[in-house]
């Protein structure tokens, strides 16, 4: 097969949750530059138009919407009007995630006390679960009603490297926000299987966003990072692209179930 036929998404019907910005925007773009159809949808609306106009300026076939992934029937009106506007949903981004704030030690390796886990807030705990977890499963359930009835379709869940190990950087409520996600994204796929409905996953390590307040941007903390990578970089939201490209097109079409890393070797520890 030529490698237009294996990686193309031409034309294919496209939501991307979280899609404003960082990881969410590198995913509709690299959609939206070869020819899919791409539903941005985004709680925050100002960013979101400005992605949606980025990638029209470039002759994209794109739309977008405002959406708080917290809000369930929101959720599931954004995904049927979506599958309606399209006559179809082919590919579903379930990406939207925050952050809960730094980890209980900070770079210098001193403790902070504020991050400790007895010190952590009831409603940051809440906040996270809701956007993280629930969020990314009332997607992947109302994308699951059209992909089933269909009987095709890829559902794509922006999990993270925190699935597999304790963080000490990270804040604990955003490990166990994200800690449920491979087994959610394998029991969707296990069920949809049988209905060629494919359900993966990508599990970053630390990429420069504007998530948490955009820290990595900050030059000191991107080096700090940077170092501790075997590869001596974090990524770039461009990074993700091949991934969800690989994700989306007939190039992966019997992966199911899999959470594929991406992170440059950081789950493999310190080279140096
Ligand atoms: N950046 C990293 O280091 C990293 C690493 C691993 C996993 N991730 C995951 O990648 C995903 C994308 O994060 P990012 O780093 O690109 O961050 P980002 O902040 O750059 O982008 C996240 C987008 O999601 C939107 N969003 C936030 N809450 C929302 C909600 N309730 N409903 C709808 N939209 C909402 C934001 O407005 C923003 O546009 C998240 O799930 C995050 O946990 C990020």
């Amino acid at each position: 097969m030529k490698i237009e036929q294996l990686f193309g998404v031409k034309g294919l019907a496209t939501l991307v949750t979280g899609g404003a910005s960082g990881i969410g925007f590198a995913c509709a773009e690299a959609m939206s530059d070869n020819s899919a159809r791409v539903t941005i949808a985004d709680a925050n609306s100002e960013t979101m138009k400005e992605a949606v106009a980025k990638l029209q300026a470039r002759g994209g076939d794109v739309r977008g919407v405002e959406l708080n992934v917290t809000d369930r029937a929101a959720v599931r009106r954004v995904v049927d009007d979506t599958a309606a506007h399209y006559g179809r949903l082919d590919v579903v981004f379930a990406n939207a995630g925050i952050s809960g704030g730094p980890g209980f030690l900070n770079t210098d390796r001193t403790r902070n006390p504020d991050r400790m886990l007895e010190n952590i807030p009831d409603e940051l705990v809440d906040r996270l679960i809701e956007v993280n977890y629930k969020g990314i499963f009332t997607t992947i359930q109302a994308a699951a009603r059209h992909m089933r009835a269909q009987r095709s379709g890829r559902i794509i869940v922006t999990s993270t490297i925190s699935t597999f190990h304790a963080e000490i950087f990270v804040g604990a409520p955003y490990v166990i926000s994200k800690a449920g996600l491979m087994q959610m994204m394998r029991q969707a796929a296990i069920e949809l299987a049988g209905y060629n409905v494919q359900v993966n996953a990508m599990a970053p390590g630390p990429f420069v966003t504007n998530i948490g307040g955009g820290r990595l941007q900050d030059p000191a903390a991107r080096s700090f990072f940077d170092k501790l990578s075997p590869s001596h970089r974090i990524g770039r939201p461009e990074d993700i692209q091949g991934l969800a490209l690989f994700l989306a097109s007939p190039a992966s079409s019997h992966i199911t179930g899999a959470q594929i890393v991406i992170d440059g070797g950081a789950t493999l520890g310190m080279a140096d």
